[in-house]
């Protein structure tokens, strides 16, 4: 899709549709006050009789009967100036999206200034806009026999705005990039596990690199037990599909220090293993490799955005299977940095793939630690599902992700993670480590257990179990994979400053 700046006035637009922002204000000013002229007054009758609604998030379209040129207007709700957040902007200009979709028009105009205010920027408002639009506007195409319907899509949007050419342009660019790198993790998520196992995910990586020239590197099976992954191997025991330990390094800087590695669990189906699922909770399974979308998403962004940061991302993967070969509960293990690990239950499996996920990014030089992943059950009896639950050992780097978090719009809850949480991880009687004690407080279980491979480095523990999908569909999405992480990722690498007392 492509998108043009345009410094006439906006009652000059032409397309099919012009998209205009309405706040919850008196009177009209401004270009709202412009085309009201042009249409003698009636936008304010039509306000005053409320078929137009100001109120955020609601959306109306009106015929301009040949007022203006272009056919109809869409008023977007934008409610009261000072209550409109960056959110609630994106989130009203993804309901006008989908307005947009289902009136199938393909090119389309906006008055951006009528959107900006004392409290929001022309910058801020271009960028809104097309991460809410991309995101808004997304369908996973699935595998259905096409049907004879001709597709309407979106080819050129129009943005009329008086402000800085070139600054709304890039912001334009830049919220395209964030909506795009979301659309990907979704479709990854989506993809069933048939179609995206760990090879097919090794080579989506390989392309992105190619595509953002990032240094790849991906580590077969036998790379592996060169290298001792003994708990990724041992998960990846009962399947016929190899293993893939995936990594992606961007460089911008000049030198390769203050590395932030991320670490995304990439399960591409998790049936639990010998510790197998209930028939009703394997279902959905093909999800568990979200937190690894949630990485190759913000590292797509990254690609795009480019921002002066360093970044490893380290995908550990293999799907979790059943077979004479498999692993089994009460078999020790010995991981990457040397840990040994009891294995109590087979589907606490992720923690065991980030465990050498987590020790192979600080291999690669990761000073930093995010790791990202669909790991618990547990989070959603405790956050619901539209909360990532968070652990950490350093209050500084979390505030990072916190504030990258509500930048994006991606709620994150910090879940409390004790010396107690701590020993309860550590308690084995035959090994370093037990990967399951208990049901009680099981999110930060699997949390604690991932902290124990990120030594003494700052680490963040982001568990996207309940976020990773939604099963109704929202303002910036439909039903299925949400991306969630992706746009926190991004936002962390470029806001990201070292932390001095480490
Ligand atoms: N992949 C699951 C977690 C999950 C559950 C993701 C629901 C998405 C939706 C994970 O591997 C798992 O099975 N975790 C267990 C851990 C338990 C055995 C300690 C769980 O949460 O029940
Ligand atoms: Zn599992
Ligand atoms: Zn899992």
């Amino acid at each position: 899709m492509n998108f043009s700046i345009n410094q006439n006035p906006v009652t000059q637009a032409a397309q099919e549709c012009l998209v205009v922002g309405i706040y919850n204000q008196p009177s009209f000013e401004g270009e709202l006050k412009e085309l009201d002229e042009q249409f003698e007054g009636y936008l304010t009758t039509l306000v005053k009789d409320g078929d137009v609604s100001s109120k955020a998030k609601n959306v109306s379209k009106i015929h301009t009967f040949g007022k203006i040129e272009s056919k109809r207007i869409l008023f977007v709700g934008l409610g009261k100036q000072k209550e409109l957040t960056f959110d609630l902007l994106k989130e009203s200009i993804g309901v006008a999206s989908k307005a947009l979709k289902e009136m199938k028009v393909s090119s389309f105009s906006i008055a951006l200034d009528t959107f900006v205010s004392e409290e929001m920027v022309a910058t801020d408002v271009a960028h809104a806009f097309t991460e809410a639009f991309t995101m808004a506007t997304y369908e996973f195409h699935g595998y259905k026999k096409k049907s004879n319907e001709p597709e309407v899509h979106v080819e050129s949007m129009e943005f009329f705005t008086g402000f800085d050419a070139k600054e709304v342009e890039t912001a334009l660019q830049i919220g395209s990039a964030f909506g795009n790198g979301v659309n990907s993790a979704r479709t990854l998520v989506n993809t069933p596990g048939n179609l995206l196992t760990s090879t097919k995910l090794a080579e989506y990586a390989l392309e992105l690199a190619k595509r953002y020239d990032f240094e790849a590197e991906i580590l077969d099976k036998e790379e592996m037990e060169n290298l001792g992954m003994g708990a990724l191997l041992a998960v990846n025991q009962g399947s016929v599909e190899p293993p893939k330990m995936i990594v992606l390094k961007y460089n911008g800087r000049d030198e390769w220090k203050d590395v932030i590695g991320l670490v995304g669990k990439g399960i591409t189906f998790d049936t639990g293993g010998y510790s197998l699922k209930p028939k009703d909770g394997i279902v959905g399974m093909k999800t568990d490799m979200g937190g690894a979308a949630a990485v190759l998403g913000a590292m797509e962004i990254i690609g795009e955005t480019k921002p002066e940061q360093n970044v490893v991302a380290v995908i550990p993967s293999t799907d979790n299977m059943v077979s004479g070969a498999a692993f089994k509960p009460d078999d020790v293990i010995t991981s990457m940095s040397g840990k040994t690990i009891e294995v109590l239950n087979t589907d606490a499996e992720g923690r065991l793939a980030l465990a050498d996920g987590m020790t192979y990014a600080k291999h690669q030089g990761a000073n930093y630690l995010v790791d990202v992943a669909t790991l618990t059950g547990g989070v959603i009896v405790a956050l619901g599902e539209d909360k990532t639950g968070a652990l950490t050992n350093n209050e500084a780097f979390f505030e990072q992700v916190l504030e990258a978090s509500s930048e994006s719009g991606e709620y994150i809850w910090q879940l409390p993670y004790t010396e107690n949480d701590k020993k309860r991880v550590r308690g084995s009687e035959i090994a370093d480590l037990n990967n399951s004690p208990g049901r009680a407080g099981h999110a930060i279980m699997g949390g604690a257990f991932v902290g124990e491979f990120a030594d003494n480095l700052p680490w963040v523990h982001l568990d996207i179990a309940g976020t990773a999908t939604t099963k109704g569909k929202y303002e910036l999405g439909p039903a299925g994979a949400t991306g969630v992480m992706a746009r926190t990722l991004a936002l962390l690498v470029e806001r990201f400053e070292p932390i001095q007392s480490k």
